[in-house]
Order: C-alpha cells, then structure tokens, then sequence
C-alpha cells in the first residue's frame, strides 16, 4: 500500500519524461509522499512547475542549492526515500550510476541512498541493445538494484523495438512490490481464477459471469508479499500480473490437469475460480445447425478439482470459495467440510458490491474449527490481503502445533 510511503522519484533527459508525470498522479492519488528530482536534461523536456504541482511538494534539480527555501540536500533526500524510482532512466544515468559516478543532485543521491532502488530504462532500441548498456543494466542488478524491462513497440523517434518506458501503472505495481513486506517469502502459492468454458460446438459454449478478478487480485497480492505465484486462469478480460507464472486454460477439464500439474511444488491453493459443474457430453466438430423444434444438449458433470486436490493435501493449505445466493453460512460450511480446505470465502453474490464483476467484494470467512469471521465492502485487492493473512495464520497456527 502506497498510503504515507515516501518515494522520491528521479527524472531523466529522456522524451518519455512527460510520462512520469503520469507516475506522480498515481503515486499521490495512492497517498504517497513523492519528491522529484530532475535533471538539467529532463528540465529541457518538461518543467519542474509540472511536477511541483503534481506532486505538491518542491521539486530539486541543483546540487549546489542544497540549503534554500525550495530544495533539501542529496542526504537530506536520501535519508527520506523508502524508495528511489527513476523514470525514465537514460543509458546515460545506467551508465553512471552503474560506474558511481555522482557529478549532480540525481546521482549523488543515488550514492548516498540505503533505499531500494527501481530503474525504469527508457532509450532508443539500438541504445538499449547496446552492449555496454546491457553491460551497465547487468551490474546494476548485481548490486541489488530493481531494473525494469523496456517495453517493446513504437519509439519517439519514429522507429519500432524495445525501449519504451513500462506502463506508469507497471511501475506502480513494482512500486508496490519493493515496499511490501516480504511475509509470504518461502511459500508457494497455486491461484485459479475466472469461469471456465464449456464448448458443444466450435463457436458456442457453456460459462459463468465470473471476472476472474477476485483471483487475480490474489495474485497480485500474493507475488507483492514474496510469495512465488503459479495462476492458472480461464479465459477473462484481464491482463496476467507481472512476476507470476500465467497458465490460461478454457475448460474444467483443462484446468484440473493444470492444476494436478502444478500440485506437486505447491504450499497453498486457492480456488478462486468459477468452474463449470456441468459441461456438454458432446463437442460436436462443425457447428450446429438449427432445425425445427428445440434442441437438447446433454450436460454431463466435471470432475471437482478442489476435492481432487483435497485427496492429496498433504501439508498444503486449501483455500476454497463459496458464492451462494442463499443459505450462504450453511452451504458454504458443507463445502468447507467436505472438500477438505482449511478454510472458505463465502459471499452472497445478491448483496451490492459482492457479485462476481464488482471491484469489491464482501466476505466472511469460515473455518473447520467452527469460527464466521465478517469483513465490511473491501476493494478486492484489500480482500485478498484479508485472505492471505488467514493463509499466513493457519501457517502459524500449523508450526507452533509442530514445535510443540
Ligand atoms: N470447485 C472446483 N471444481 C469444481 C467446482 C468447484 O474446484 N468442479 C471449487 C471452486 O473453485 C470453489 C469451491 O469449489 O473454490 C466451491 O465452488 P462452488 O461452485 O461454489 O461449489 P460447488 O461444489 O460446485 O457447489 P454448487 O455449485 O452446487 O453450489
């Protein structure tokens, strides 16, 4: 959560400098705390006024005015930064601050910082796939540095590769990642997610209204917590997080053999997705034509994946949800019990804010020693914290039993 972090931010003499701009808006509308640095190039391609009035607080450009009303020297800064984002980072700034070299505010600052530090490149494709600048990125990341991937597509001088600055969401995201407390380092979590489709013919099928988001969400959560994330996903809108092994899959069948897959190294699973119970006996290879009269399809049932999983628990924890639109406490305690998880997310998908497209949802959480915990409307992304700290509780729970 970016709330009171204080991040300060070095811009670099680079075209995609306007882009950082962008980047501020969304740290500060997270609550952060930003301070920009700029150097002279970057001055050239967009004002420190810009910046200033994003991120409400002075913007520093000169090492040599350290003490006046509107700057706060290099140690100053450095001592304030929980994190250092630059963005973008020219080949010219990767290549001093790989070499330490400190010869303004930006750099020097950069040397005198303990924080994590992210690198966002941004650079002309032949630039970023010069040797010496691949040299330069390499070294920094030996030295524990953050470095970004650019991203491919069309660049400012009218050519096409790889040297775009990440997505500003990108970039908050790997933001969110380095500030996180890493409590879920050393687990490994298997999430699905989304509906699964059930197809009779070549261009229709069988599905659900599920977003996938609720399992994204965990995803995303979990990876920013240190967790290494397998998701295996039916088919959605949604993009695959970063740093998280993606598997799409389409049916219940497809995702039951994923998962049988991806078993074996996992600690936690979590069943977010909205399998399909029932799909059709039949795929027919052409398309069904219509004739008089109606037409019958006959539905015959999937295999439950999460019962599967259940047989072969072994020391992993099972997370399964509940969607229900009445009897929600007693449905979801039978499939609590009787699927073997260690705990479920029930929600009823009646109530406002809880349904499958929502952002948010409104949960209870329910587990084989008899407890109903209830939570209020939560964001999805705050839910599947909610959820992963239970996970880390029966984590606990677990060792303490083992030490005793
Ligand atoms: N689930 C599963 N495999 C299935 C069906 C469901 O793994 N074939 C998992 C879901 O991912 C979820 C949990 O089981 O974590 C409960 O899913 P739900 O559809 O609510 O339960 P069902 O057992 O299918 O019961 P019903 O549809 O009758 O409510």
């Amino acid at each position: 959560m970016l709330k009171e972090r204080r991040i300060v931010l070095g811009v670099t003499g680079g075209i995609a400098a306007y882009k950082a701009a962008e980047l501020v808006r969304e740290l500060v509308r997270g609550g952060a705390k930003v301070r920009v640095i700029m150097t002279d190039h970057a001055c050239r391609f967009i004002t420190p006024l810009t910046f200033e009035t994003l991120s409400g607080n002075p913007v520093a450009t000169d090492l040599f005015r350290m003490t006046g009303n509107f700057e706060i020297g290099h140690i100053a800064l450095a001592e304030f930064a929980e994190l250092i984002v630059i963005a973008p980072a020219t080949a010219n700034l990767i290549g001093k601050l790989s070499a330490g070299i400190a010869d303004d505010l930006l750099t020097t600052v950069l040397l005198a910082a303990t924080a994590p530090v992210l690198v966002c490149p941004a650079m002309n494709a032949k630039m970023y796939a010069h040797p010496i600048v691949r040299e330069n990125r390499a070294r920094l990341v030996s030295h524990g540095y953050a470095v970004l991937e650019a991203g491919y597509g069309e660049l400012a001088c009218r050519t096409e590769g790889q040297g775009r600055l990440p997505d500003p969401l990108e970039i908050v995201e790997e933001i969110e990642s380095l500030l996180a407390q890493k409590d879920l380092q050393g687990e490994e979590i298997l999430i699905t997610a989304g509906p699964t489709q059930e197809p009779f013919d070549p261009v229709r099928y069988i599905t659900n209204y599920s977003s996938g988001k609720m399992g994204y969400a965990l995803a995303v959560m979990a990876r920013r917590r240190g967790a290494s994330v397998t998701l295996i996903s039916g088919p959605t809108e949604l993009t695959a997080p970063r740093g998280v092994e993606f598997i799409p899959v389409k049916t219940a069948l497809e995702m039951r053999d994923a998962v049988l897959d991806h078993l074996e190294k996992s600690t936690v699973v979590i069943k977010a997705a909205a399998v399909a119970d029932y799909r059709p006996a039949v795929c027919q290879a052409t398309k069904i034509k219509k004739k008089a009269g109606p037409l019958t399809v006959r539905l015959e049932r999937n295999p439950d994946i999460v019962s599967a999983i259940g047989k072969k628990k072994g020391r992993r924890i099972i997370v399964g949800f509940a969607m229900e639109s009445d009897h929600l406490v007693e449905n979801a305690r039978a499939k609590l019990m009787k699927k073997g998880m260690d705990f479920i997310v029930a929600n009823d998908v009646t109530e406002a804010g809880a349904g499958f497209r929502a952002d948010t949802n409104i949960i209870r959480i329910l587990d084989r020693e008899g407890s109903d915990e209830r939570f209020p409307l939560m964001d999805k992304l705050e839910v599947a914290g909610v959820i992963l700290d239970r996970v880390k509780m029966v984590r606990s729970g677990r060792r303490i039993r083992d030490e005793r």
